[in-house]
């Protein structure tokens, strides 16, 4: 049985003051040895350490956005998989598309970070979805495998064992258009499929598999009730408690279902 899990991606948002607001409500919401639910915020490098010392004790855990392959050393701007953990990260996301369309990542620089935080303890959160001409162009999963194969060279089954999964087409993030159930289905068949393949079945069935991209109140409950919606990685919506805590309980009501 696969656990629910909704986890807020802030990006480049939020103060200390507002960050510290927002995790005490989520840190209320979801108390320690929560249901079958778990939360998970991702703020940016420089409130780790604030936020993770607002959720102790609570249900929320505490994740990053990105991190760098190298250990330590002359890397000016760069965050370690070490300092990470250091500062309470559970989690790491990895490969966003913002990371790989607006900051020009690779599927190889993915796969060192991936590698980089497997070894060093971190949760990771693969992010892969296709743009928008993909999509129009027939090619969604052709593109979804080259992303799978790229970021997950060299993976074993064993070092995938605490792996989630973030399916974030592109033409969804931010915009207000998000996929409908069936599209969101599909590539998450295909994702569970391909792991499937590459693994096999008992891993494929405990990988999760997390949707992103526009998810709201409103469509949360239809998206994550999906055979193989384990969840959602969520952008604007996570800033207000109003509207991530609805999407939590979305989960929860589908976890007790
Ligand atoms: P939005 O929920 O704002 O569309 O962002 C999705 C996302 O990119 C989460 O990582």
């Amino acid at each position: 049985m696969r656990r629910f899990l909704v986890a807020g991606n802030w990006k480049m948002n939020t103060n200390r003051a507002s960050g510290q607001e927002l995790a005490a409500a989520l840190a209320v919401d979801s108390p320690a040895a929560e249901d079958g639910v778990e939360v998970l915020v991702c703020p940016p490098y420089p409130y780790l350490t604030t936020i993770s010392d607002k959720v102790a004790g609570s249900g929320v855990q505490v994740g990053a956005q990105d991190v760098y392959f190298e250990a330590s050393g002359a890397f000016t701007g760069e965050v370690a998989v070490d300092m990470l953990r250091d500062v309470g990260c559970d989690y790491v996301i990895i490969g966003h598309s913002e990371r790989r369309h607006v900051m020009g990542e690779t599927d190889e620089t993915i796969n060192r970070k991936v590698k980089a935080a497997i070894a060093g303890g971190l949760k990771v959160i693969l992010c892969v979805g296709e743009l928008l001409s993909d999509r129009e162009g027939g090619h969604t999963e052709s593109v979804l495998d080259a992303q799978m194969t790229g970021g997950l060279a060299d993976i074993s089954e064993q070092d995938g064992k605490d792996l989630v999964i973030a399916y974030e087409p592109v033409w969804a993030i931010g915009t207000g258009v998000t996929a409908s159930p069936e599209q969101a289905e599909s590539a998450h068949e295909h994702l569970r499929n391909w792991i499937a393949n590459r693994y096999n079945s008992t891993f494929s069935d405990n990988v999760r598999i997390l949707y992103g991209g526009s998810v709201k109140p409103d469509n949360a409950e239809t998206l994550m009730g999906q055979t193989n919606v384990d969840g959602a990685l969520v952008g604007g919506a996570s800033l207000k408690p109003d509207l991530f805590v609805p999407i939590i309980d979305a989960a929860r009501k589908l976890a007790t279902a």
